[in-house]
């Protein structure tokens, strides 16, 4: 079955089709995606303005699916499924993308289907070279969400743990922005960190001996915030001493708390999805410590670790041959949910 998926969540308009066999046990296939990030336009504002992004997303879905399609070799008339982002999200950005897909399935006489944010990031790594296998732990690290959770097949997903405050992108974003790095700040703070000495400061690990698999991390912004003010006029010269120490402070936290769920689930797999996952110190420590357990790391393909349409594509076809697909006459009409808890998902 060939899948469009469209996301539009936040700041990145993305576009993929997917051909999903039912009953073969093959993955779904990846044949093309199209993206394009507002990140250069929200730059100004030193963060997200949803009302852009919302803008943004009108004028780039419909040329980004033209693209998607071409790259594919397939024609809108040959789509059977349209999926879409339904959450959570920017409520205005994720009706962009809602919208849009409702209306190229009445078009087609298709029916769609919603799909939830992060399930589609935790699903990703099932597009890479080196896919997963259930059961595995999930480590999902984003802008908006820190949380681990043991998955057990497609739509079988437990919460184990989250962040009570800040998510660790934003921990990676609101330090980042405190050393004047500009916005999003957590790639140009790992760039910086590999200049630094990552102990020439001692930052808090909060939560580290919480005996929990929960995440703080309102607290390390706090105390970079006061770290930077104690430097003054010295903190130029100490900017990538500052960046490596926070970053030891997140990937830390991180590292210990994946791996204390792993004991507590008994797994041996453990997935690694959402933007922070891009990140090479976070992946050179989980990869260090997981070999010397004897447990497998998966990790989406690079350019698949941030808000892609593939992801969404995916996430869609995998639930249909999971068979957890409604079937029977399309309905066209769509709501979003910018809050929805993914263990919503799993069956009762
Ligand atoms: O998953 P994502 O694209 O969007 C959300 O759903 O939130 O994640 C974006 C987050 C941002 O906070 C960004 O700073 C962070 O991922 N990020 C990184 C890196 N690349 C992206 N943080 C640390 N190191 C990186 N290399
Ligand atoms: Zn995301």
């Amino acid at each position: 079955m060939l899948i469009l998926g469209i996301e539009s969540s936040c700041d990145e308009t993305g576009v993929a089709l997917v051909e999903a066999a039912v009953g073969d046990g093959h993955t779904p296939r990846l044949l093309g995606h199209a993206l394009h990030s507002q990140i250069e336009m929200h730059q100004a504002y030193g963060g997200v303005v949803p009302e852009l992004a919302s803008r943004d997303h009108i004028r780039r879905v419909l040329p980004l699916t033209d693209a998607a399609l071409h790259q594919a070799g397939r024609r809108l008339e040959q789509v059977e499924l349209v999926a879409y982002t339904r959450g959570p999200g920017l409520a205005g950005a994720l009706l962009v993308g809602a919208g849009v897909a409702c209306a190229i399935a009445a078009a087609l006489g298709r029916p769609t289907l919603g799909v939830h944010h992060l399930e589609g990031h935790l699903l990703s790594p099932f597009l890479s070279a080196d896919p997963p296998d259930f059961p595995f732990v999930a480590l999902l690290v984003s802008g908006g969400h820190t949380q681990l959770m043991r998955v057990d097949g497609v739509g079988r997903y437990e919460l184990l743990g989250e962040t009570i405050d800040d998510a660790a992108g934003e921990a990676f974003d609101k330090s980042a922005k405190l050393l004047g790095l500009g916005y999003p700040g957590g790639p140009a703070l790992s760039r910086l960190a590999e200049q630094g000495q990552s102990d020439a400061f001692k930052l808090p690990r909060p939560l580290l001996h919480s005996g929990d698999l929960d995440f703080s991390f309102a607290g390390l912004k706090t105390a970079v915030l006061t770290q930077t003010k104690k430097l003054g006029a010295e903190l130029d010269a100490r900017r990538a001493d500052l960046a490596a120490a926070t970053q030891a402070a997140i990937v830390e936290v991180l590292v210990k708390k994946s791996l204390a769920a792993l004991t507590q689930t008994g797994l041996r797999r453990l997935v690694v999805a959402g933007g922070v996952g891009a990140n090479r110190q976070l992946r050179a420590e989980l990869d260090a410590a997981c070999q010397r357990r004897g447990v497998r790391v998966h990790y989406p393909e690079l350019h698949l670790c941030t808000d892609n349409g593939a992801m969404i594509a995916l996430a869609a076809g995998m639930r249909l041959q999971a068979g957890l697909v409604e079937e029977g006459e399309p309905s066209y009409r769509f709501d979003v949910k910018p809050r929805w808890p993914l263990a919503e998902l799993s069956a009762p």
